[in-house]
């Protein structure tokens, strides 16, 4: 099996060690630990029944949920099935345009979507260790060409500002802006681009539920865009992405709260504490942010550290060889509840004083 370019690959991590899948710590996908709510697997639970019916190809009730809770026209919401498919069809729009570009390091998957499609890919070099790092946008003065930007950045965690981005909105002929790990931030410190939804009608906002509400494996997402552009991605889809136990799924996660500030409670002191403890092992040195996972330089090889965590203590962390620019000198890893944090670090610890 091929080294995976996307985190949580459990199959092939149990191959490669010859265990079973459930017997490996997953420290490799930024998924939330808390979840599934307990709301959700009841809602999943009572959906059961609609499995004998299609599922209502307009999402009218889920679009009326995320439409009271981003206080927007239903209309101005896309449900897809998980942030994936839209970025699908935000690559066929973004084709259109005479090039796109995707900065580097970035999300792998964006230029799947991309090349589907034929378009013209221009990768530019992200340069997040410099102090000024999120000015690079700046220098794009490229006014036909379309743009993704990842707000929060996977692999790094740096968020841009509004501020930052209205000049990109100004600017580029379509932006799409991938906020998949918004959720995880504090809700005072968020950046979203969704309040200037309505100004921009070259502006399509992609967020995910698969994250912060522990669902990776029942795939639920949405699009914020002008109508028109979601009628036409309605149009180009198959009719029904999104199934009915993940419909009712996400109309209770999003009006679960109280999961929510759980959610944020425990990011805020068990990511300073990993911060923490990671910065304390010889050879490692994470990059503060707001969201709930760290990338890690690392002096050892992080292919070597991952083959280690693996074998002897059957932990899988992310490695950043798909990641360009990023290579072997750094990992990801989620953060996860304190207990499993704890035998991330001892693992660590170990291989690292070797
Ligand atoms: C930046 C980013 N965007 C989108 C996705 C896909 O999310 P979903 O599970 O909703 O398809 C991921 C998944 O890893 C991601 O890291």
């Amino acid at each position: 099996m091929k080294r995976p370019v996307h985190g949580g690959n459990l199959v092939w991590a149990a191959e490669q060690i010859g265990c079973p899948v459930s017997s490996i710590l997953d420290f490799s996908a930024s998924i939330n630990p808390l979840g599934p709510p307990p709301s959700v697997l009841a809602a999943i639970q009572g959906a059961l029944d609609s499995l004998q019916h299609y599922p209502d190809p307009n999402y009218t009730q889920l679009g009326k949920t995320l439409s009271q809770w981003h206080q927007l026209p239903p209309e101005w919401i896309l449900p897809g099935n998980g942030a994936a498919e839209l970025l699908t069809w935000a690559g066929r729009d973004l084709a259109q345009e005479k090039q796109t570009y995707v900065m580097i390091p970035g999300f792998k998957d964006y230029w799947r979507g991309l090349q589907a499609y034929g378009a013209n890919i221009v990768p530019v070099s992200f340069p997040w260790q410099t102090p000024n790092a999120l000015n690079f946008l700046d220098r794009f003065q490229d006014t036909d060409a379309g743009i993704i930007i990842n707000n929060p950045h996977n692999p790094t965690g740096q968020l841009f500002t509004r501020e930052r981005l209205l000049p990109v909105l100004e600017r580029f002929k379509l932006v799409v802006v991938d906020e998949a790990f918004m959720d995880f931030v504090p809700p005072a410190q968020q950046e979203s681009l969704i309040p200037l939804i309505a100004d921009y009608p070259n502006l399509v906002i992609v967020r995910s539920l698969t994250k912060f509400y522990t669902l990776p494996g029942l795939r639920l997402g949405y699009a914020i865009a002008h109508p028109q552009r979601l009628q036409k991605w309605q149009a180009w889809r198959d009719p029904w992405p999104v199934n009915s136990l993940a419909v009712a799924a996400g109309i209770a996660a999003i009006k679960d709260e109280v999961f929510a500030q759980q959610t944020q409670q425990w990011l805020l002191s068990a990511r300073e504490q990993l911060l923490t403890s990671l910065s304390q092992i010889q050879g490692l040195t994470p990059l503060p942010n707001f969201v709930n996972f760290l990338l890690v330089e690392t002096q050892i090889p992080s292919s070597q550290l991952q083959q280690e965590l693996l074998q002897m203590y059957r932990i899988l962390i992310r490695d950043c060889l798909s990641f360009e620019t990023l290579g072997d000198r750094y990992f990801r890893v989620a953060v996860r509840t304190v207990e499993d944090n704890k035998k991330l670090l001892e693992g660590l610890s170990d291989i690292c004083a070797e």
